[in-house]
């Protein structure tokens, strides 16, 4: 098996080669002066089963058209077996037209990684049924036990986990049977692009270490609004947490600005706050 690493995501790549004890494939990227890609892989591929693993956080387009270019390169190369593990998957947000006439971007994307690759693996998508859009095999991997499992470690005494919203509230349920206490979740309306407001709920959280946890932290306004319900019910401290850390402009400062004990997030997008790491949940489904 070959590892081929995109450029967003060079560390992990590394790591799953090294987990599995694979090849990790030279890849030259790099832009020509108006920022059209130049892209080469080296080796030989003729016949071998190769990874390509390449995330899609911003600047979106350009990561997914590396990936795209990665994947008909390899097989233009002879790669026999072509799997694409694309730890996050952009335009999961817009997974059907809300109005007519919308493109559905999160199948424009799933429809171009299916013309070269024979399986697409993802990591916690925005929703499970982007795996429809592939007319390749599609699995999605779920990192919530790996959050769970990070926490077991550092907090001690009594702890609860909190989803900002009822769409993560699966995913707190997970945490939580990791760590063996309650699960909750808020009810969150969201205003505009960084702006929510969350309904009053009563929480049991007085003297408890709160773990906060999300599929994405973008500009922070869900977890920032979280924690001051959390905060204002007596909580003893707030761990702010998310598989994918997005984390545009400032949202990391804000969380920790709006009293986070810490932000921790998994590598699935390579940013500050990638702690927790999913190249051996990949790597055991590679194997
Ligand atoms: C939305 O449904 C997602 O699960 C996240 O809650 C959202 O993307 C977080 O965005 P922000 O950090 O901008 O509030």
């Amino acid at each position: 098996m070959i590892v081929v690493p995109g450029t967003a995501s060079q560390v992990l790549a590394h790591r799953v080669a090294e987990l599995l004890g694979a090849e990790l494939a030279g890849v030259t990227c790099r832009r020509f002066p108006d920022g059209e890609l130049y892209l080469r892989v080296e080796g030989d591929f003729r016949g071998e089963e190769c990874v390509v693993v390449q995330s899609t956080p911003p600047p979106q387009d350009r990561n997914i058209f590396e990936l795209l270019a990665l994947l008909e390169t390899l097989r233009d190369a002879g790669a026999a077996e072509l799997t694409a593990a694309v730890p996050y998957l952009a335009y999961g947000r817009q997974d059907r037209a809300f109005k007519p006439g919308e493109a559905v971007t999160s199948r424009v994307l799933a429809k171009h990684v299916s013309l070269n690759a024979d399986r697409f693996i993802g990591v916690n998508l925005h929703k499970r049924s982007i795996l429809d859009y592939f007319d390749v095999e599609a699995v999605e991997l779920d990192a919530s036990p790996l959050l769970g499992r990070y926490f077991r470690q550092r907090l001690k005494g009594r702890r609860a986990v909190i989803a900002p919203d009822a769409g993560a509230s699966g995913m707190a349920e997970k945490v939580a049977e990791v760590l063996g206490c309650e699960h909750d979740h808020l009810e969150k309306k969201r205003l505009g692009p960084g702006e929510v407001v969350l309904q009053q709920k009563e929480l049991d959280v007085e003297g408890v270490q709160v773990v906060l946890v999300d599929d994405i932290i973008d500009s922070g306004g869900s977890m920032v609004e979280a924690m001051k319900a959390i905060e204002s019910q007596g909580a003893e401290s707030v761990h702010v947490s998310c598989v994918h850390a997005l984390a545009t402009g400032s949202a990391i400062a804000r969380l920790l600005a709006g009293g986070a004990s810490e932000v921790a997030g998994t590598d699935t997008i390579a940013s500050q706050v990638s702690v927790i790491s999913v190249a051996e949940m990949l790597a055991s489904v590679l194997k």
